[in-house]
């Protein structure tokens, strides 16, 4: 007996030596501590037929080998995880590893700014479709079929027919088909932000296929040209700092009357003329005071009220942050991390 268990321990010594990976110790470690056929369970239970004497001499060394079999396993174990020796110092305070942590998309992140400007005097953010009727987007606009200032929205036409009285399905070109839609909820006074997304058939440095735009909606008793100043003013402070410049351009739209375009001074040219602006000053979108017809196609009275609306591009006016010096807006979206890191 004392001499079977000097070779188990010999061959236990030799085998574990050549084991290079976690299955193979699996598999040697039921072979010799297996409760079944496990070699040293053989021994352990052939000790019921030895003499009292001999079983008290072979018991504890037949023991004393199990738990050295079960402490070698271990060790080797950690050795086959770790590719060293378990006892090495290991410095449980130093910091692990660290992930990679990513952050809103630009865009993303201009929308909620801009929300939360309007959101602190009174606006509420909504969100109207992308597939939208012709009616909202142009017919209740004061645009009536085949009106030519239709054009200028380069629209995206879904083949569908028509269905029902609005006309034919387009992709929005304009977050405009949101006004009507707010009047029609009846409830006045309106300070609508409507962000949405929008699609034109364009793409160049400073135009998107898809983009987006925030359009501002107030109607309420007494409106005036003043309080779309007022607003514009307290938006362009509070959104590009205190010493950007902007301009009012007369202008025509369908929809209101007076109406505007809004440029801002350019950003990446500091106003010398470029690429993505003319001659120094980048359009951001249109405004005005919302023509009477708007206003009788949301069923308002427009003796009673009148108000103003505007509508930007979202991300035109996230380009002119101050020192971004994004030279292509189609950057935006081409989803290349290593520009999307930079912000
Ligand atoms: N919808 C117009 C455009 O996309 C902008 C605009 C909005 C103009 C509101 C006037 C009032 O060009």
């Amino acid at each position: 007996m004392l001499n079977e268990i000097k070779k188990l321990r010999e061959s236990f010594n030799q085998e574990i030596d050549g084991i290079s990976d976690g299955d193979s110790l699996d598999e040697l470690e039921v072979s010799y501590l297996g409760r079944k056929s496990g070699k040293l369970n053989n021994i352990l239970r052939g000790l019921k037929d030895l003499a009292e004497d001999d079983r008290k001499k072979v018991g504890p060394l037949a023991n004393k080998l199990k738990k050295e079999i079960e402490e070698n396993i271990v060790i080797k174990r950690k050795e086959l995880i770790h590719g060293k020796a378990s006892e090495e110092f290991f410095d449980v305070t130093l910091p692990g590893t660290k992930f990679p942590e990513g952050h809103l998309h630009l865009v993303t992140q201009a929308i909620r700014e801009i929300t939360h400007i309007f959101e602190k005097i009174g606006f509420t953010r909504v969100k109207y479709p992308e597939v939208e009727w012709d009616y909202y987007a142009f017919g209740a606009l004061n645009m009536p079929l085949d009106h030519p200032a239709r054009d200028e929205w380069e629209t995206f036409f879904i083949d569908a027919e028509p269905v029902g009285p609005k006309g034919k399905r387009i992709l929005t070109p304009h977050t405009s088909s949101g006004q009507v839609r707010e009047m029609e909820k009846g409830k006045l006074p309106i300070r609508m932000i409507n962000i949405s997304k929008c699609y034109r058939r364009q793409a160049d440095v400073s135009h998107l296929p898809m983009f987006h735009q925030f359009e501002g909606l107030l109607i309420a008793e007494q409106v005036t040209i003043a309080n779309l100043k007022g607003t514009l003013e307290y938006f362009f402070k509070n959104y590009y700092g205190p010493d950007r410049k902007y301009r009012l351009r007369p202008f025509h739209f369908r929809f209101t009357e007076p109406s505007f375009e809004i440029d801002v001074s350019c950003d990446l040219c500091q106003g010398r003329g470029c690429k993505m602006c003319k001659a120094g000053w980048l359009e951001l979108g249109g405004a005005g005071m919302v023509h009477p017809n708007v206003l009788k196609a949301g069923k308002i009275d427009p003796h009673k009220y009148s108000g103003f609306a505007f509508g930007w591009g979202v991300e035109r006016v996230f380009l002119m942050k101050p020192g971004l010096n994004i030279p292509d807006i189609r950057m935006l979206y081409n989803n290349d991390l290593r520009f999307l890191q930079q912000f």
